[in-house]
């Protein structure tokens, strides 16, 4: 009734104006393949878009716009004034990544819209339709250099059909947590508001997810559940309420749906590097992938601590002995956390006295990165905020020169604060408390990682707002938390389930590479019977380092632990971090994965299976490997015996010889799994 009452009151509006209505205009597009269609109409009051796939229609018609403080929105009762349509048939090369080449094949749809009165408001809509999803952003180019917009809403919608029968795999949007939860399985309809990558598996099988690319000086968006199925683009707000503050012409990020038939089918899409821009930055041969160790794990079990004293985990000593075992074994960095002042008292609640670049009396900071270099491991430096970002800008500067003049290549950064508590002092001097993905940390993230660069220095950062492809224009940005790591089973609160990482694979890891921090070998420090424990089985561990992408992978357990286990240690030292090729193979969404990587510039491949909650028996053809060559295959699978609960150790390790028109079966215990090392033969 109210549309109808609206629809009536805008054509007596136009009846009354000196220039007849225009006609209602719908353009359509299609992916290269044509399987993807997206129609955009300004029938009615509102530009909408709609998009199918097959004969099913995904996402149901949906507004489009944007609303500012203080001036006309975009979208509401404006025509579709031009339409340019544009291929691309590119590939590209990642400096590092899961790919190599990346294919960059789709339909291009430029739509520019005009208000039927106020002519000098326009703005375009620009579609990309790939064969696996599509990406779509606003571009507001006609305005002048320093005129200020306040964005107070964006109106688009992702009207899913039939709700109450889709399945939804989420994390709840913009809580007290920077997306450290367990995921949450439900249909859609139970959703009330989600951070995306948000998967989504429709009645008829066919599988979403909705997510950004390319979030830059923009707040994140979050999905809200109006009726059942609207989800609606909400934008995380600044302290002051507007949700984006800009100036001059700008693009919004690209908001993206990935399309698939089957769940593996997202696991193989490149769309949100394809929609990201190309490498900023040059030579990027100084970003270095690799595996690393670090002082860490021992704090978080409360053996060592971050704070000085007669525990204290960052002592020189400690750190030269990890950098001999981290050298003997062919792992490129060692991470040294809690080695400047700061640490001592709460430090979760005091961010505003970390000196970055005062290390603690008994770390000699310059020792021990001349020791590692002798012996082929980098110091990985480690600066934590625990959320007080100024009191980390005033230091920035002068924390990476001194990471810089000790040849330190690599960062990791936290910002451990509670959702909407990241603190920042403003322009006037006033304290300010801001979320983790709004546009003020949004671009604050992005300085540490241009200043960084401008040093030569990789970024992996922990406490993060959400990967959207930004490695692609800088590959400095190496990897990043963004999830529940391993770190949750050393506390507790409680320990991540058993799908817990099978999960991941398809809804976190679509965003990008995690520092997950695999390969713990004690799993229960505390015994079997203790509820703080780690949930797999130790088999499931090694075949992390492949399900879990990251450039680079930590060897997260203490040294002892991998002594205790050296014949599956062998793993971890053998596998590699940078990949030529990647396959997800087989897979069902929280339930089992199985990817098949290459090694980057080798002949080997490694295969990684992983189960949730049940035990799984997976059949894969061994199809892509080299014709008449032949491999053999080193298994690290869980024994007959396995059990996460029961019995986590049981692992075997045999041998097999195997080619192209092979098929494996992998027998994957409870939260269980398999690793492969399929080496080529001479
Ligand atoms: C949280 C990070 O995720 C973790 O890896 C780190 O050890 C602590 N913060 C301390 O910085
Ligand atoms: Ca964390």
């Amino acid at each position: 009734m109210i549309r109808i009452a609206r629809q009536l009151s805008l054509a007596f509006l136009l009846a009354l104006s000196a220039t007849p209505p225009a006609q209602a205009k719908t353009v359509t597009a299609n992916s290269p393949d044509g399987n993807i269609v997206v129609t955009l109409s300004d029938e009615g009051d509102a530009i909408t878009y709609r998009i199918a796939y097959g004969d099913q229609v995904v996402v149901d018609t949906s507004p489009l716009g944007i609303s500012f403080k203080n001036t006309h929105p975009l979208g509401p009762s404006f025509a579709i004034d031009s339409v340019e349509k544009k291929s691309r048939d590119q590939t590209w090369e990642q400096p590092w990544g899961e790919r190599r080449l990346v294919r960059d094949h789709h339909q291009e749809l430029l739509v520019r819209l005009r208000h039927p009165e106020r002519k000098e408001d326009e703005f375009a809509l620009r579609f990309r339709l790939f064969n696996d999803g599509v990406g779509f952003r606003y571009e507001i180019d006609n305005r002048e250099p320093d005129r200020q917009a306040v964005i107070t809403r964006e109106l688009t919608e992702f009207r899913i059909p039939a709700a109450e029968k889709t399945a939804a795999w989420w994390i709840p949007g913009r809580g007290w947590n920077r997306y450290e939860y367990i995921y949450r399985q439900t249909s859609l309809a139970e959703i009330d508001r989600a951070h995306t990558p948000l998967t989504l598996k429709l009645d008829s099988g066919i599988h979403l997810s909705i997510h950004e690319a390319a979030l830059v000086d923009y707040a994140a968006m979050v999905l809200d559940q109006g009726r059942p199925g609207n989800l609606r683009a909400d934008l995380t707000p600044w302290s002051h309420g507007a949700r984006v503050v800009l100036s001059g012409p700008f693009k919004t990020p690209w908001r993206t749906v990935q399309i698939s038939q089957g769940a593996i089918g997202l696991l193989n899409s490149d769309l949100i590097l394809n929609l990201n821009e190309p490498n900023k930055l040059g030579d990027v041969s100084w970003v270095k992938p690799g595996k690393y160790m670090g002082i860490w794990w021992g704090m978080h079990l409360d053996q060592y601590t971050w704070a000085s004293g007669d525990r204290h985990g960052a002592t020189t000593e400690r750190t030269k002995e990890y950098m001999d075992f981290a050298g003997k074994y062919g792992f490129s960095g060692v991470l040294v956390e809690g080695w400047n002042k700061g640490w001592d008292g709460d430090w979760f609640h005091n961010g505003d006295i970390f000196r970055f670049a005062e290390p603690y009396p008994d770390f000699d900071l310059k020792a021990v990165t001349e020791y590692g270099r002798a012996r082929g491991v980098e110091l990985i430096g480690h600066h934590e905020t625990s959320g007080s970002v100024s009191n980390y800008a005033q230091q920035m500067d002068a924390a990476l020169d001194l990471y810089r003049d000790l040849g330190v290549n690599q960062v990791k950064t936290g910002y451990v604060a509670d959702g909407g508590d990241i603190k920042r002092i403003d322009e006037n001097g006033i304290v300010r408390y801001e979320w983790h993905d709004s546009q003020f940390m949004v671009n604050e993230y992005l300085r540490n990682v241009t200043e960084a660069a401008k040093r030569k220095i990789c970024i992996n950062t922990h406490e993060p707002v959400k990967d959207t492809g930004l490695r692609r224009t800088y590959p400095n940005w190496l990897s990043r938390e963004g999830a529940r790591g391993q770190e949750f089973n050393a506390w507790g609160q409680p320990p991540n389930p058993p799908e817990h990482e099978v999960v991941l694979a398809y809804t976190r890891m679509l965003s990008g590479p995690m520092d997950f921090t695999p390969g713990i070998f004690d799993l229960a420090p505390k015994g079997l019977d203790a509820d703080i424990r780690v949930k797999t089985t130790l088999a499931k561990q090694l075949a992390l380092y492949v399900v879990l992408y990251s450039p680079v992978q930590m060897a997260a357990d203490l040294p002892e632990n991998y002594l205790e286990r050296p014949d599956a240690f062998q793993f971890i030292v053998d596998v590699p971090v940078d990949w030529e090729q990647s396959i997800a193979l087989a897979g069902e969404v929280g339930d089992h994965v199985v990817f098949a990587r290459r090694e980057r510039g080798g002949e080997d491949w490694y295969i990684g299976g992983i189960t949730g909650a049940d035990a799984r028996e997976i059949t894969f053809d061994l199809d892509f490997l080299d014709e008449g060559k032949s491999y053999r295959a080193q298994i690290y699978r869980d024994g007959d015996k396995a059990d996460w609960k029961t019995n986590p150790y049981d692992l075997v390790i045999e041998n097999k010889t195997v080619g192209r028109g092979d098929q494996l079966t992998l027998r994957m215990a409870r939260s269980g799994g398999a690793a492969i090392h399929v080496k080529a033969l001479e």
